[in-house]
């Protein structure tokens, strides 16, 4: 019985050498050792694809979050008409259950903190007549024109929202710092 050879190639019936055979042959070779040689270079192009649309889906969900980033970090909080000097005006950003507070300096001046002391997180109460936030939880004590901690427990200052007017309109940009 003869024994057969699986690594030997089979001569073609044009009698040519390997590298003058028509494309069809070489991808759908006979003999085993070619066999896993395009299996091999199959595999690779097919895994070369798969990194390439994974890839792809991963920047397009990248772009995307940034742009519905880019349209929720911008909002209206009110026209300048409707905030009036000494009554603080309470708006939430950036998701609605960060409460924060706009308050009207002086004409032309506005600043906006968040609601969240940074010490344990209570509501700070604006105190525009005293010029201050107070934390009735520990009795911290911030300023309301920079949200710098003057009393208390606190130590870091309120964390400042950024502010811009345009066409009459107050409008929250981002958030000071973070
Ligand atoms: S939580 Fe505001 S002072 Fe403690």
């Amino acid at each position: 019985m003869t024994k057969i050879d699986y690594q030997e190639l089979s001569v073609s019936p044009d009698g040519k050498t390997e590298s003058e055979q028509p494309v069809w042959r070489k991808d759908f070779p006979i003999d085993w050792p070619s066999d896993s040689y395009v299996a091999r270079r199959e595999f690779t192009k097919f895994l070369i694809l798969i990194s390439m649309a994974f890839s792809t889906g991963q920047f397009w969900i990248l772009f995307k979050s940034f742009l519905q980033q880019e349209e929720a970090s911008f909002y209206r909080i009110a026209s300048v008409d409707e905030v009036v000097m000494g009554k603080p005006l309470l708006f939430s950003y950036p998701t609605p259950q960060d409460k924060c507070l706009l308050i009207k300096l002086d004409s032309d001046r506005y600043v906006a903190f968040s609601q969240a002391c940074t010490h344990l997180s209570c509501p700070v109460i604006p105190e525009p007549e005293k010029g201050r936030f107070l934390c009735p939880c520990h009795q911290g004590v911030f300023d309301i024109a920079t949200g710098s901690p003057i009393a208390g427990p606190p130590r870091r200052p309120l964390t400042q929202i950024k502010l811009e007017i345009r066409d009459g309109a107050i409008y929250a940009t981002s958030l000071i710092g973070i």
